[in-house]
């Protein structure tokens, strides 16, 4: 027989970023970080697993063409489900020996690749939340984040729906490295967030190679870990359970902004942001002027596309003003129409 589980894991957008691995091959991080998910279905993977003493070997399906299963970072999450799987067959002998089976794994998002997300984070949570639940295993959503963490640091912070942080933990293996929930989605209702596609383009550096250059020559990155981050975890976290827009949002700009700084810095340079994007973040600084508070952050990850938070109530306002950017409208800079497209999360 043919044994099936299926799950979904939603994408997360960092309000406090991760850059910097202190271990390249456990993705332990230099920092702490935090993560908003608006929405379990809006932008998600959604993943399906079988297994049967009859698969004669690992096999996945992405977006239903056929991918390698032999990469460093999916065999590491394998090799750690199924070890899970061999302690729980230990203790029941009567379980069939789902460790010892081949695994058939179909993965979908439901989102466009063109909308110039990145997926590995919910993609990875997917196949780990996927497989936990086909394998039974009694263990909590943060033991299983540690596995998601090898397979895209980012990943940890997809095992959870709503508030999470990233505890970076000191550990060596990464033991203590692991997602927790800081608030659920319901303890603030009145968030919400808007992508704006800037770009469809794949990113020029990748996330891991960027990252290790960082670490490797930047020396604003040395003042970011050691001096900002550590307090802005603190007061990032306060701020979500206080629900404090506008210092949530101050903080949120800001990191978005230090992390920015910090790919410039470093050596070579690394530049995500494009010009429509810095007419976005003139835009959104503009907006809270003329509000005379804030009400709206943005926030990027390592491409031009911006992530919009705000509050319902201000909804018409803010994406208002940002549907009038794509036409252009006294006052603010124009921008192409063509390059921007606007998707709700
Ligand atoms: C800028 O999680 O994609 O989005 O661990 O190498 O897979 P790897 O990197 P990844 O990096 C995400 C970087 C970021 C910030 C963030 O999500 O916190």
């Amino acid at each position: 027989s043919v044994y099936t589980a299926s799950t979904t894991a939603p994408v997360n957008i960092a309000t406090l970023k991760y850059w910097g691995k202190r271990d390249k091959s456990l993705n332990l991080p230099t920092n702490s970080s935090i993560s908003v998910t608006l929405s379990q279905d809006d932008l998600r993977t959604l993943t399906s697993v079988a297994t049967s003493s009859s698969f004669t070997e690992d096999q996945l399906w992405l977006n239903g063409t056929p991918e390698s299963l032999t990469s460093e970072r999916t065999v590491a999450c394998l090799k750690d489900l199924r070890a899970l799987r061999t302690a729980v067959e230990a203790r029941d002998t009567s379980l069939p020996k789902f460790s010892e089976w081949k695994l058939h794994i179909v993965s979908e998002n439901n989102f466009p690749t063109a909308a110039g997300l990145a997926s590995s984070a919910a993609g990875f949570s997917a196949l780990v939340k996927a497989i936990a639940k086909l394998y039974e295993l009694p263990e909590s959503m943060s033991e299983i984040s540690k596995i998601a963490r090898k397979g895209s640091g980012s990943a940890c912070r997809s095992l959870f729906g709503g508030y999470v942080a990233w505890e970076m933990g000191s550990e060596v293996d990464g033991s203590d490295s692991k997602a927790v929930e800081v608030a659920p989605l319901e303890h603030w209702p009145s968030m919400k967030a808007a992508i704006l596609v800037v770009s469809a383009d794949k990113k020029d550096t990748p996330s891991t190679s960027g990252m290790q250059t960082t670490v490797a020559t930047s020396d604003l990155f040395q003042h970011r870990i050691k001096n900002v981050v550590p307090t802005r975890f603190i007061e990032m976290k306060e701020t979500i359970l206080n629900k404090d827009f506008a210092k949530f949002a101050e903080l949120t700009m800001k990191d978005s902004n230090s992390f920015h700084a910090v790919c410039l810095d470093s050596y070579p340079p690394i530049k995500y942001l494009n010009d429509t994007s810095m007419k976005v973040i003139k835009l959104i600084h503009t907006l809270n002027a003329a509000a005379g508070e804030t009400i709206a952050a943005y926030t990027f990850d390592a491409g031009p596309n911006a992530v919009i938070y705000y509050l319902e109530e201000n909804e018409a306002v803010v994406l208002g003003l940002l549907h009038e950017l794509f036409g252009g409208v006294a006052g603010w800079e124009k921008v192409d129409k063509e390059q921007l497209t606007l998707l709700k999360a």
